[in-house]
């Protein structure tokens, strides 16, 4: 498999015929598009070559929970694939507790889960010890109670350093990581899920504030499996030229 790019398209864009459109120009192979769910149906029926994925899902099957959607309902509509643990679920109250069930849940009704983890700024500054430190947490906390080894090829990881998320959203200071951070810290994430949970064939993405002017140092980054594109995955002909690069690294 190529470098995989998945473009999480977060609460945007405001109506279906847009949604539609959108999925149509985005629709290659080794992509992965994410849509508002009211827009599901609409934009499944449309993609060919991409995959469809949800931007989250709770982890019972059924019952009273309102608002939810499960992880059997997601499948039936044609999800491939769902992103767990995004930042800014994470920064609504969503904890690690709440992310282990979900990535339990998915993992056992047969979805690919994109396990989205990062430091937030603070930790950043402390040094990559205490970023190290923090994003083995992270895993463990989100990973507890799981046989990795019969889901090995069902996980990918989004290493999405909170501060680097939506540029300047949250952070004033806000700025994308740099490709050595980035890739480095890939690296890390790949030996550490090999030693502590022994998987061996999981892919690895970077994500944050990815655009067409750094996609090509992010997706040459040597052990990088694609990226998470938020912001640039609603730009179609950046969008375009985004997957082109991951094409040709
Ligand atoms: P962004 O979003 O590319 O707009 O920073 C990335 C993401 O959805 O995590």
């Amino acid at each position: 498999m190529g470098k995989i790019i998945i473009a999480n398209w977060k609460m945007n864009p405001q109506n279906e015929k847009n949604a539609v459109k959108l999925a149509c120009q985005s629709d290659f192979l080794n992509v992965v598009i994410a849509p508002p769910f009211p827009f599901f149906g609409a934009v499944k029926k449309v993609l060919k070559k991409a995959k469809l994925g949800a931007q989250d899902m709770f982890w019972e099957e059924q019952g009273a929970y309102t608002g939810e959607i499960s992880p059997r309902m997601l499948k039936k509509l044609g999800a491939h694939y769902v992103i767990i643990g995004h930042s800014e679920r994470r920064a609504l109250g969503e904890t690690d507790t709440i992310v282990n069930k979900k990535v339990v849940a998915a993992l056992k009704t047969g979805l690919k889960v994109i396990l989205c983890i990062g430091e937030p700024r603070q930790v950043r500054n402390k040094g990559l010890t205490a970023v190290k430190n923090f994003i083995s947490k992270q895993f463990k906390a989100d990973l507890k109670g799981l046989n990795l080894k019969s889901y090995n090829s069902k996980l990918t990881i989004a290493y999405e350093p909170v501060w680097a998320v939506s540029l300047g959203r949250y952070d004033k200071h806000g700025k994308s990581d740099t490709p050595e951070n980035a890739g480095y810290m890939i690296q890390w994430i790949k030996k550490f899920l090999n030693s502590r949970f022994l998987i061996r064939n999981s892919m690895v993405l970077y994500g944050g504030s990815v655009n067409l002017k750094n996609a090509k140092s992010f997706l040459g980054l040597e052990g990088i499996d694609g990226a998470l594109v938020g912001g640039a995955s609603l730009r179609i002909n950046e969008f375009k030229k985004i997957i082109r690069i991951s094409q040709s690294n």
